[in-house]
């Protein structure tokens, strides 16, 4: 279905684009139609050409054939500079802010103020300093303009990237993913913020996997597969089965794909688990065959306690027991000895080689299985890459493909992908989902309900809450590094979580 606008009431109109990447052909004749201060939103699996689409828009990638229209008139092949003067502004879904800058050199960058003084034209990073600091009161982010990026929370950084485009007074904001990373209090923060946006008439591109957002916010939606337009409306024309079908070409019968294991003996004890100034005393037990599910919200301790047990991080205080042995914990290669893995949030930072192939990728983890001479054994290697590849779906042109230029859900599949060859006892999951497609996320799940029936004892960070209730079997729940209940999956509700997770009941 075309929308019935007219065309005046446009902002933006891309029609017939078409891109190539060697060996894939990302978007096929795709078309987008955006309403003047409207939030338009786009949505399709992973690896369906999203953020492509958008990175053409900003001028990141040349186009191979088609048209854009912004505001009435024709663009050119631009760059990302352009784009920007012309009022179009990308929050990127891999952020890569520069770690050392402080926040307000970050907004400011590539226009910084200056002022002349008696040898010259200097930065004001006065004035900077200040502007940055009005923009963050008036936006209500807790941060000071001189704080270094790097002090900043995945979350932190997202909001900060939120906050630079608002300040550069777009027409049009490009959000991709912006709330992946981020809990339900930054989300509600965000979203007055694209209120605000919206009320002084700017337009908005929002990409989103969460289906609850969609409906929240979206005016429009526009649903692309396999780089190919398939359907646009306004919002209210759509509910979520309909939305998924036209998403994935398929009826999904469950979202959660959670089956009731019979537990098996206790697997992995946590005991009074303190790293002074970050987690106090934390306990807590899980069983073969059980998946408990760590809430809480950003910053409340909960990737921190999943590095101790991995060996990241040492613990002041307390103890790990697997399988009735006390476990002496200095790296990570220990965890994984005893048969820990975890998967962390931060794939770039900790989970992949994004400039090695996807077989690399998954053969580096499981070296010494592949490896148990000296030589590679390259024939089980490539078997077990092809066998991650169909169980887990994930969308390559083939294993030699560079990690780095796959869409942002697939590169989470490989995240995971890499430690399911190896002879397992706990494996731990921060944010398993995070970015990735409905149809994509219940094959995880099945995949986690599949281990759990394998005896493996099963621990899940995940700030989705839908995500919590759908798949532990127990919930643990965390705030500022205490540990705030536990609630079994009988007594587990949405309710009941918040009230720990923000300290409204202790
Ligand atoms: N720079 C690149 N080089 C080669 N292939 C690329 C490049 N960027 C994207 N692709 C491929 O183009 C296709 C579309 O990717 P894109 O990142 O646009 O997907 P997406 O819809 O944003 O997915 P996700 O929801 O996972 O973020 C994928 O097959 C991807 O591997
Ligand atoms: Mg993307």
């Amino acid at each position: 279905m075309l929308m019935k606008v007219k065309t005046e009431d446009w902002v933006l109109e891309m029609r017939g684009i078409t891109k190539s990447f060697p060996g894939v052909k990302a978007l096929d004749g795709v078309q987008l139609q955006v309403r003047k201060g409207s939030v338009h939103v786009l949505v399709g699996e992973n690896g369906a050409g999203k953020s492509t689409l958008m990175k053409i828009l900003s001028g990141e990638h040349a186009v191979d054939s088609g048209e854009i229209f912004f505001q009435g008139t024709q663009l050119g092949q631009q760059n990302t500079r352009a784009a920007l003067e012309l009022g179009i502004a990308m929050i990127h879904q891999e952020l890569s802010p520069v770690l050392d800058m402080t926040i307000a050199e970050n907004i400011f960058l590539g226009r910084e103020p200056m002022q002349t003084r008696w040898l010259g034209l200097f930065v004001d990073f006065e004035r900077m300093a200040r502007e940055t600091q009005a923009l963050l009161d008036r936006l209500g982010l807790p941060y000071r303009a001189e704080q270094k990026m790097r002090e900043l929370s995945i979350a932190g950084m997202q909001l900060v990237e939120i906050a630079k485009a608002i300040s550069r007074h777009a027409a049009l904001v490009i959000m991709d993913e912006p709330t992946s990373a981020i809990s339900d209090t930054e989300v509600a923060m965000l979203f007055r913020q694209i209120a605000d946006l919206k009320a002084r008439g700017v337009a908005m591109i929002y990409i989103t996997h969460k289906m609850d957002e969609i409906f929240q916010i979206a005016d429009d939606i526009t649903i692309i597969r396999d780089g190919q337009y398939v359907d646009s409306g306004p919002a209210s024309s759509y509910d979520q089965h309909k939305l998924i079908g036209l998403m994935v070409g398929r009826t999904i019968s469950s979202i959660f794909p959670k089956e009731t294991v019979p537990l098996g003996e206790l697997a992995l004890s946590v005991r009074g688990a303190t790293r002074h100034g970050v987690f106090q005393n934390i306990s807590f037990d899980v069983r073969q065959g059980e998946i408990v599910g760590l809430a809480g919200l950003i910053g409340a301790g909960r990737t921190e306690v999943a590095r101790a047990i991995f060996g990241l991080d040492r613990l002041d205080k307390g103890e790990i027991w697997l399988n009735g042995q006390k476990l002496t914990l200095n790296q990570p290669s220990d965890a994984i000895q005893q048969g820990i893995a975890m998967v962390s949030e931060d794939r770039k930072a900790e989970g992949l080689v994004l400039c090695r192939s996807v077989q690399e990728n998954i053969s580096l983890a499981n070296l010494e299985k592949f490896a148990p001479g000296l030589l590679l054994d390259l024939q089980a290697e490539t078997e077990a890459g092809q066998k991650m590849r169909s169980m887990l779906q994930i969308k390559t042109a083939d294993l030699n493909t560079v990690v780095g230029t796959l869409s942002g859900g697939n590169q989470q599949k490989i995240a995971i992908a890499k430690w399911l060859l190896r002879d397992l006892k706990v494996l731990i999951l921060d944010e398993p989902t995070r970015g990735i497609d409905v149809g994509s996320k219940s094959e995880i799940h099945r995949l986690m309900t599949q281990f759990a029936k394998q005896g493996l004892a099963i621990i899940m960070i995940s700030s989705e809450l839908p995500e919590i209730l759908g798949m532990s079997d127990r919930v643990v729940v965390m705030q500022e590094g205490h540990m705030r209940g536990e609630l079994t999956r009988a007594n587990a509700t949405q309710e009941n979580i918040m009230a720990l997770a923000t300290g409204a009941k202790t």
